[in-house]
């Protein structure tokens, strides 16, 4: 059995869950394992911190965030958030289903970005089930007709360490009532030297995915799929975030679509490694796709200890469907219907040498 069936089990494990109990404020909660943290809150079901070693085993805090609630729910940038219903946009906000249009808050240049308004990102979620050593369960009923999406829909994440320095996180949402898109997606900000270091430029990315999915002007799929060959989309082999950023018209913020032909099991996605620290992340998903942001157009923001932020201060490698499949026949359906189960799966594999 090859490493990634066994932590594809290791994650089904997780179907199996005690100790429930409820919370309805905002809190803190803490994973641990081996010399591994993670500090989240039910705000967002958000990642606010992971600490792991570097090569020298000195410790460090990874991901990008804020002290407080308050700034987290005055977020633009969804540091560590949980997206839904529907991560990434929704091209001229609205979409149709079974005949009937469906109209969505406008908050992205007359797009719905990352759920509306308020999406997942932006309520509170209860504490199903927290064992500080092993997992954290959050979950969420979203309504008919919240953010303008159809039915009632439950929603599950879980985060959880096992291993030596692994992160898995399970995604599970079932339709009620009608059927919905689903795309949910993890939003976490990744600098590898610290989250308080500067720039990711000099990081080494390597994205297991031959083709993206273009867009235009506004980020909005053009419906194509298009060959990296050639151009700086290219990370097929690892190289540096920096060495062809320039000759992007904009930015890094892109849908790959990942060399893989299942949904069934895991497959790796992409490898992120820091050369200072020699801290490396190494990612798996079921998902078809990862959208690709390196943090450019992120404007100075005042995060954790005080530390100002500024462009390309973060990777996010938030493994998805394609952006605006609702729109695109053509791109792979991301509508669940009740009776079914959407399923969303990540594994992170942190090393340092
Ligand atoms: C978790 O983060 C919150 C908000 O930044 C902070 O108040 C709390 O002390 C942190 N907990 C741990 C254990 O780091
Ligand atoms: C949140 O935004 C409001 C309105 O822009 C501002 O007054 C407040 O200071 C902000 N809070 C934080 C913690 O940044």
């Amino acid at each position: 059995m090859s490493d990634v069936s066994l932590l594809f089990c290791a994650l089904l494990g997780l179907l199996v869950l005690t100790h429930a109990h409820q919370h309805e404020k905002i809190g803190f909660y803490e994973l641990k394992r081996g010399n591994m943290r993670l500090n989240l809150t039910n705000y967002g079901a958000t990642v606010i911190s992971v600490i792991v070693p570097d090569k020298h085993g000195n410790l460090a805090d990874v991901v990008l965030g804020y002290d407080s609630i308050n700034s987290y729910e005055n977020d633009t940038c969804y540091f560590g958030a949980l997206i839904g219903r529907v991560a990434n946009r929704i091209g001229g906000a609205q979409f149709t289903l079974d005949g009937k249009t469906y109209k969505l808050p406008v908050n992205d240049h007359g797009n719905t970005l990352h759920g509306g308004t308020k999406g997942f990102s932006d309520v509170i979620w209860t504490v199903k089930s927290h064992r500080e050593d092993n997992h954290i369960t959050f979950t969420y009923d979203s309504f008919d007709n919240e953010q303008g999406f159809p039915g009632k829909l439950e929603v599950s994440v879980t985060y959880m360490l096992f291993g030596r320095n692994l992160l898995g996180v399970k995604m599970i949402a079932k339709p009620i009532d009608k059927a919905t898109p689903v795309n949910l997606a993890q939003h976490t900000y990744w600098n590898l030297r610290g989250h308080n270091s500067g720039d990711i430029l000099s990081h080494i990315v390597q994205i297991f995915g031959s083709n993206i999915t273009p867009v235009d002007n506004n980020l909005i799929p053009t419906g194509k799929v298009q060959s990296v060959q050639n151009t700086p989309y290219d990370f097929l082999k690892p190289k540096k975030v920096g060495s062809q950023i320039n000759e992007l018209p904009g930015l890094y913020d892109i849908n790959y679509v990942l060399d893989k032909n299942s949904q069934n099991h895991l497959s790796k996605v992409a490898m992120v490694r820091d050369p200072v620290s020699g801290r490396k992340m190494e990612l798996w998903s079921n998902q078809l796709g990862v959208q690709y942001y390196t943090s450019g157009m992120l404007g100075d923001t005042k995060g954790k200890g005080g530390v100002i932020y500024h462009k390309h201060a973060g990777i996010a490698l938030e493994t998805q469907g394609y952006p605006d499949s609702v729109n695109h026949p053509n791109f792979p359906s991301q509508i669940v219907h009740p009776g079914e189960t959407y399923k969303h799966y990540m594994v992170y594999r942190f090393t340092a040498s």
